[in-house]
């Protein structure tokens, strides 16, 4: 069932050119969106979105999307902080439950809340017929196919893409996508797959060579500004959750709110510092770590990169697809540490695959 890989969690990493394909098969026609599942559906006026862990992270990321391009306000809730909280429904809301097992028991009492409060429930999930799925109003499915390891991966590409494709669809029905969106991001995300073919060994290559320089490190700062933000997020939580050692992610910015005091030589960053808008200020951020003496790792594209220790090169691609390259990167290097370092990479201790219990 591995196909020859050693992990499943490597086996769905290499997945995600498919899952990109599979995602997109019957859904865009005529150079348009087409998701049946929203026609259903009044264009929210305001979207909140529940999940727990990768989908919290899916979600996250697309919040810049939903706001800048379909202009929707939109909230992203980590699942057990919102069933105890006494939330505000406004009359025109919409609940979006983000959820690769559909059975995760926060993100189901959410959509049981949001019921009893009459706010519509949209769900998008992996596992056809699971709890969310059935219980939820509307479901749209990422398409994925069964995800076997316990560290989510090819799951949140699959999110991802279909959280790309619900703002193109309200953007459009809205008239608020920038022309730019309209002309580009559909022809440039079928491009997505053959570039994740071609770039995905060479990525898995990159993470290998860092491993051993920095697998004596105890902590680490995953560090993002903007949609790179969420990405950071997920490579601390995949860090974690596989290898053992301690990460954090951090808004670029909120370093030195505080966190900076922990920098030193012995604890490691990796940075996003793509080149988008944001790269300028990533890159005084990086400059603040450097100055206290932190290794940095960064992912950068080719040209105008800051002056670190380690310059991870990655494609360029257009706008916020830069993330469906962020992301493997992310995985692999935590994948590859935990290999490293001879840790259960499919079976994490203490972990279980879908969290059914509170
Ligand atoms: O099945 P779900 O997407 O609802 O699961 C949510 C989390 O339990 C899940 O993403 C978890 O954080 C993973 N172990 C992350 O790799």
């Amino acid at each position: 069932q591995k196909d020859g890989y050693k992990h499943f969690m490597l086996k769905e990493i290499f997945e995600q050119p498919k899952v990109i394909r599979d995602c997109l098969a019957g859904r865009i026609q005529k150079g348009r969106v087409v998701l049946t599942e929203l026609d259903a559906l009044d264009i929210p006026g305001r979207l909140t979105i529940v999940a727990c862990g990768t989908s919290y992270h899916a979600g996250l990321w697309a919040k810049y999307l939903l706001e800048s391009w379909a202009r929707i306000p939109v909230q992203v809730e980590i699942a057990s902080e919102f069933r105890y909280r006494d939330s505000v429904f406004l009359p025109d809301d919409l609940i979006l439950t983000i959820s690769q097992s559909g059975e995760t028991a926060d993100t189901l009492a959410a959509v049981r809340i949001a019921h009893e409060a009459g706010v519509p429930i949209l769900g998008l999930c992996n596992v056809v017929g699971s709890s969310i799925a059935r219980e939820s109003d509307q479901v749209v499915y990422t398409q994925a196919g069964p995800e076997i390891s316990v560290a989510s991966t090819k799951a949140m590409c699959s999110q991802m893409v279909l959280l790309l494709l619900m703002t193109l669809s309200w953007g459009a029905r809205k008239g608020t996508l920038p022309e730019e969106v309209k002309e580009r991001c559909l022809e440039e995300l079928a491009e997505m797959p053959t570039t994740l073919e071609r770039d995905l060994p060479v990525i898995r290559g990159k993470a290998r060579s860092l491993c051993q320089e920095y697998s004596d490190a105890k902590s680490f700062f995953f560090l993002g500004r903007g949609q790179n933000f969420p990405l950071a997020l997920e490579g601390a939580l995949k860090l974690k959750e596989i290898s053992y050692i301690h990460a954090e992610g951090y808004a670029s910015g909120e370093m030195k709110h505080g966190p900076i005091a922990l920098i030193d030589p012995q604890f490691p960053t990796f940075a996003m510092a793509l080149g988008d808008e944001l790269l300028q200020k990533v890159a005084s951020n990086l400059q603040e770590v450097q100055a206290r003496g932190g290794r940095i790792i960064a992912l950068v594209n080719p040209g105008a990169a800051p002056a670190v220790d380690e310059s991870w090169v990655l494609p360029d691609v257009w706008g916020p697809l830069k993330s469906f390259l962020v992301l493997p990167a992310v995985q692999l290097f935590a994948y590859e540490m935990a290999v490293y370092l001879g840790k259960d990479v499919d079976q994490p201790r203490n972990l279980a695959k879908s969290v059914t219990v509170e």
